[in-house]
């Protein structure tokens, strides 16, 4: 993670070392906060937001499920990130929003509090690191479940929620893998801390539903699409914990991860193959914007006046 100079905050464009908050900041004790990660990408027209209409959605979705009504609108928070990533003079970068509760009366009921909004940006290299994403990362299935619907609401992207995702990457970083493995409160397969979770078997891809509790992956989603138009057999459906270890190839999805092979899991060898490596250079290409046919799904950042 390699610093940047500004940060937006509601509103304006501070400094990154003043882009702080009160103590009191109702998200900071009770996790009610929503946010978004998202990579723009340096193409042949520029740097350009990928997907950026789908995250900025599912951040007022997010928003919307825990009754926080953000103070903007979509377009501004598009301009906003676009003026961001400018005047941080970045061609890629990640790119993270925040929505969250503030300073205001303490106590578990948020409504009465503050909704503040923050953009900040960063180069971001590999998530899962650059080794693991050239020759996969190691996984171990989590002690910990993954969060379910009948405690909170899985399909928000949620800071409170996280602690969830934290435990599980603590409790595999210590058993010294890279990546947990989370099951969901029925046992079956549902995601890895921060990416979606993919099984090849005899050549058709399965990946878990929505029924398992996974947060709705956008790069799942693009996952999907382009696996498919790559006349790949794609099922979403239940995937038993067994099946991972009977699988000829695994991979994880996700915007900080990209798209990551797993060459083991819980001790035991998976293989790094021909169909998780055709799909992620498809995905390379569209996200730099070398296949025209997926060009719809590129925001490429605009002009925007500097101040004087
Ligand atoms: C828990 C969890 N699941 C899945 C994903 C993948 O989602 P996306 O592809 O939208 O980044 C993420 C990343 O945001 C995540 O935090």
């Amino acid at each position: 993670m390699k610093q940047a100079d500004l940060i937006w905050m509601n509103g304006e464009l501070v400094a990154w070392e003043d882009a702080k908050v009160h103590v009191l900041t109702h998200a900071l004790h009770y996790g009610t906060g929503v946010f978004e990660g998202v990579r723009a990408y340096d193409t042949p027209r520029g740097t350009a937001i990928f997907r950026h209409a789908d995250h900025i959605d599912r951040l007022f979705r997010s928003a919307g499920m825990y009754l926080m009504d953000i103070p903007y609108t979509r377009e501004e928070l598009r301009a906003a990130t676009h003026e961001t990533i400018q005047r941080n003079n970045l061609k890629s970068c990640y790119i993270r929003p925040l929505v969250f509760r503030g300073a205001g009366p303490m106590g578990l009921f948020p409504l009465d509090s503050p909704v503040e909004v923050t953009i900040a940006v960063w180069e971001w290299g590999a998530y899962l690191g650059d080794e693991g994403k050239r020759l996969g990362v190691r996984g171990k299935v989590s002690s910990f479940r993954r969060i379910s619907s009948n405690a909170v609401i899985p399909a928000a992207k949620a800071t409170g929620q996280y602690v969830n995702s934290v435990l599980a990457k603590i409790e595999a970083s210590k058993a010294g893998y890279e990546e947990a493995i989370l099951l969901d409160d029925r046992g079956m397969v549902c995601e890895g801390s921060g990416e979606n979770l993919f099984v090849v078997k005899d050549g058709v891809i399965a990946t878990p539903g929505f029924a398992a509790d996974i947060l709705g992956g956008i790069n799942r989603s693009s996952v999907i699409t382009i696996a498919r138009d790559l006349g790949y057999e794609l099922v979403e459906r239940d995937i038993a914990r067994g099946e991972l270890y009977l699988a000829d190839e695994v991979f994880l999805t996700g915007t900080a991860a990209e798209i990551v092979p797993v060459r083991e899991i819980d001790g035991r060898a998976v293989g790094v193959g021909p169909v998780t490596a055709s799909i992620r250079a498809a995905y390379d290409d569209v996200v730099h914007g070398r296949d025209p046919r997926f060009a719809a799904w590129l925001d490429p950042v605009r002009a925007v006046a500097t101040p004087a």
